[in-house]
């Protein structure tokens, strides 16, 4: 905790354990390129399918409005986010350790800070959401609205993801439950806060990732950050207010037997505004198994992995201290 890039980034210049080498270093980016926006309010429910389809297939990532999420709920939701991140460290700390079972933590960089050749400029707060009774009580309570926001805000979330897995799932050819029960029923919030940075050009917020997950549905900010990996060059994800950024994660990839894929993605830092985001990740449960769906593996299309549980995903995901770390590599040995 003592860590938090928020507790000391006032007063330093970027350490050097936050210098990345030059080949990880964020650079320029091609113009005009934007990832998909699909509008979700639309009446043409064929036309939301075709191009969530698409843009799962091109780029693991798309931005959607007209959600049904109202907006003064998101406003509200990232006035507690950002509250939360303003708190003293002592706040922060007190406030993130009321379970023993660690079911909402604080952490910085990456979860593997002791051992990270790098450190990435972020702090983070995460918290099991699902079933709520079980956690919330482990939740902040300060700022005092978080817990009464927070709940209101997941479970409009959680009402999202499931619409837009019922879409994947339908445009896969699935059952449109196919996620429904437990490949999505695991829901975890990561409330990610990146102060201004002394030198964006040398360091990242997170480096080149895919996220261990099915889907996860992101509340950015109005501050640039964000950036998807695509065809070898970069493309930054254009703040759109009130919208949500749908993320493929590694998961969606096994199950679809490559035909859609986990996005790589990363997060650049600027030198003057504090940036708040919210991930809200579809996780499956612990012991469910991920494995490639049955009616998309046949001959011509061989499976692309043998099955395992999640637990034992996140196990080795962890381990591999996989920011950075191949789809391939993090298939390999894959527990059966
Ligand atoms: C993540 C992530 C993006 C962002 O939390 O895994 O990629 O813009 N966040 O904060
Ligand atoms: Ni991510």
């Amino acid at each position: 905790m003592e860590h938090l890039v928020s507790s000391w980034c006032n007063d330093r210049s970027l350490p050097e354990s936050y210098i990345l080498p030059l080949e990880d270093r964020p650079g320029m980016l091609p113009l005009g390129k934007n990832i998909p926006v699909v509008d979700l309010g639309a009446h043409d429910q064929t036309d939301i399918l075709q191009q969530i389809l698409e843009a799962s297939q091109e780029f693991g990532m798309f931005q959607v409005i007209n959600h049904g999420v109202p907006s003064n709920l998101i406003d509200e939701a990232m006035g507690v986010f950002k509250e939360f991140h303003a708190l003293s460290a002592e706040d922060k700390a007190i406030e993130t350790s009321k379970d023993p079972d660690k079911s909402c933590y604080m952490y910085t960089s990456s979860h593997n800070y002791a051992t990270e050749k790098f450190h990435f400029w972020r702090d983070g707060l995460l918290h099991h959401c699902n079933p709520l009774e079980k956690y919330i009580q482990f939740w902040p309570d300060k700022p005092p609205k978080y817990r009464e926001v927070v709940a209101i805000y997941t479970a409009e979330l959680r009402k999202v993801g499931f619409r837009i897995l019922e879409f994947i799932a339908q445009g896969l050819g699935l059952n449109p439950d196919h996620f429904s029960s437990e490949l999505g029923e695991n829901q975890v919030l990561l409330v990610n806060h990146y102060p201004p940075c002394p030198d964006p050009s040398l360091t990242l917020g997170l480096c080149k990732h895919r996220d261990p997950l099915v889907i996860n549905i992101l509340l950015q900010s109005d501050v640039y950050g964000l950036e998807v990996f695509k065809d070898e060059e970069w493309i930054g994800v254009e703040p759109i207010p009130n919208a949500f950024v749908v993320t493929l994660g590694v998961l969606m990839q096994i199950i679809s037997n490559g035909k859609l894929k986990g996005a790589e993605h990363r997060v650049v830092t600027n030198s003057n505004l504090a940036r708040t985001t919210a991930s809200f990740a579809l996780h499956p449960l612990y012991e469910t198994l991920i494995e490639p769906a049955k009616a998309l593996v046949d001959a011509s299309n061989p499976a692309l992995c043998k099955s395992f549980s999640f637990k034992d995903f996140m196990i080795k995901y962890r381990a591999a201290a996989s920011y950075g770390t191949a789809f391939e590599e993090l298939l390999s040995g894959t527990p059966d």
